[in-house]
């Protein structure tokens, strides 16, 4: 899909269609009011009768039956003004390209709904909009599918034009349309990978996007393989990859925006578990298949890694994913068994579905200890326990330090991918208590999101600042459900997070 921005009106854009927003409760104005003239009245006459109220989410397209330059018409509504937002930009600009394609148009066109909004923030947010909108993951969708369900798979969208009402603003909506572009597509591949399914998307192969990606953009890269990770000592990450046939492989992408000299600088480190079976502690048949998606973390940090490598903030950033399968077998590692981490502390293993924070725990070691990466952000679809507190929406955080978890509230508002903030009291850390070795992995079910972020917290060193981001119900995969740009299943949380983090931080904020 091109993506272009033009000097232009919609009421006047020759095309397959053009998106028009309205605010609830308030006449017309603008494109609408427009556009609504040259269909003599048609959409005033629907919110009139209250067909559509213009209620935010709410949206509907048709033919404009020769009324228009344009063959189609999306309209979208924003609902009340004044409690409109950056988010509800970028998701009224998928509404409507997704109402658009399904119509069958291939060129369409949508202006930048400002409203008290900054120009280049709203021109982003609608290209990111507009970009993650229209994924699909249909790569293994053959002709058969077409013939069996005579769906829209085939429909696409091929060009996009950003309208601008004047050419002054041309430059600045350009740039921020790029941008927008940027992390959008980032977000997109980050689904891609979490979409793949476990006999694709094995560590080894997360390994080799990860290096392609890195390659493109200019990336150092290395992997740490099974025989690397022995040598280093990494005993929780190597017990969790012990049970399958497919190796291990901490996957490292450095990006050096502030100069190599410079030691540190920001970790982003994600959870890779290409298939989470639970191992010798298996889960139950149903639903196992969504285990796929437990490499989500892992996904967003490649595709953010890819961004940052694009935008190029003045910041160095290093990606880290600790990608392994967890499988039961004869080789797997069992409930009981004592393993140590690369840190030296010892751990009893008294869950093998709780492999998550046994990868991270080697992965942050070697971020704060070796590479002495600060601050420090891990993102895991670590626990069923986050999604009964804070169900598929809001990503749990969970951190060392309250201001960097105000920060990512504040990113989170921002980017749509929204944050909150989890407890850490001490009185949590107690549940990892072992009778054998210097903490269990499962803290059992009370709080089990808090007791798996403490987990991990025993492994940040050299004072880094740190914080979890429970994405198991945000990141889409299981029960996650279709709206505006965020697709079904693996939706690319928290890419969008990490990028605006790293540019935040290179802006000194
Ligand atoms: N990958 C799962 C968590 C998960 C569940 C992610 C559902 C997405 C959807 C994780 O490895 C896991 O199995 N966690 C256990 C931890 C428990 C054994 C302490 C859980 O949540 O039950
Ligand atoms: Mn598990
Ligand atoms: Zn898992």
């Amino acid at each position: 899909m091109k993506l272009k921005v033009e000097v232009g009106n919609v009421a006047a854009w020759q095309g397959d269609g053009v998106v028009v927003t309205v605010f609830k409760n308030e006449p017309l104005s603008g494109a609408a009011a427009e556009v609504d003239r040259a269909l003599g009245g048609e959409i005033q006459r629907a919110l009139d009768s209250k067909e559509f109220s213009a209620r935010y989410t709410l949206h509907y397209a048709f033919y404009a039956m020769g009324k228009l330059p344009a063959a189609r018409v999306a309209v979208v509504g924003l609902g009340e003004r004044n409690k409109f937002k950056l988010d509800r930009t970028r998701r009224a600009a998928a509404d409507g390209v997704k109402d658009l394609r399904k119509l069958g148009a291939k060129h369409v066109a949508l202006g930048v709904t400002t409203d008290g909004l900054d120009l280049a923030d709203a021109a982003q947010a609608t290209a990111e909009g507009v970009v993650m909108g229209l994924f699909r993951f249909q790569k293994y969708y053959t002709e058969a599918a077409d013939d069996l369900w005579e769906d829209d798979f085939r429909h696409q969208i091929e060009s996009v034009t950003i309208l601008v009402q004047n050419a002054a603003q041309l430059e600045t909506v350009r740039a921020a349309v790029e941008r927008g572009r940027i992390i959008g597509e980032a977000n997109n591949f980050a689904r891609t990978l979490a979409n793949e399914p476990g006999n694709q998307m094995t560590p080894m192969r997360l390994a080799e996007e990860a290096r392609t990606m890195a390659e493109k953009n200019g990336l150092e890269f290395y992997v740490i393989d099974r025989a690397k990770a022995q040598e280093l000592g990494m005993g929780a990450f190597l017990a969790v990859a012990q049970g399958s046939q497919n190796p291990p492989a901490m996957i490292v992408m450095r990006y050096w925006g502030a100069g190599k000299d410079k030691e540190g600088g920001l970790g982003i480190i994600g959870k890779g578990i290409t298939f989470d079976s639970g191992g010798i502690s298996l889960k139950p048949a149903e639903n196992m298949e969504h285990m796929k998606g437990d490499m989500s973390g892992g996904a967003a940090t490649i595709a953010a890694m890819q961004a940052i490598a694009q935008l190029k903030p003045k910041v160095n950033v290093t990606g880290i994913v600790a990608a392994a399968e967890n499988m039961p077998s004869g080789s797997a590692f069992r409930p009981g068994d004592i393993v140590r981490a690369m840190n030296g502390k010892t751990i009893e293993i008294n869950n093998t579905d709780a492999e998550g924070r046994l990868v991270l725990a080697d992965a942050v070691s070697y971020a704060t200890r070796d590479l002495k990466l600060n601050p420090v952000l891990d993102a895991a679809t670590l626990t069923g326990a986050v999604v009964v507190a804070l169900g598929l929406y809001r990503t749990g955080v969970f951190a060392n330090d309250d201001e960097l978890a105000e920060t990512l509230y504040e990113i989170g508002e921002r980017t749509g991918e929204k944050n909150w903030q989890m407890p850490m009291d001490e009185e949590y850390l107690l549940a990892m208590r072992s009778d054998w070795a210097d903490l269990k992995n499962s803290g059992g079910r009370a709080a089990g999101a808090i007791t798996g972020a403490w987990f991990i917290r025993n492994f940040v060193e050299n004072g880094a600042k740190w914080a979890h981001l429970d994405i198991a119900g945000s990141s889409g995969i299981g029960e996650g459900r279709e709206r505006g740009y965020v697709n079904k299943w693996g939706n690319g949380t928290p890419t969008r997070t990490f990028v605006e983090f790293a540019l935040q931080l290179a802006n000194g904020k």
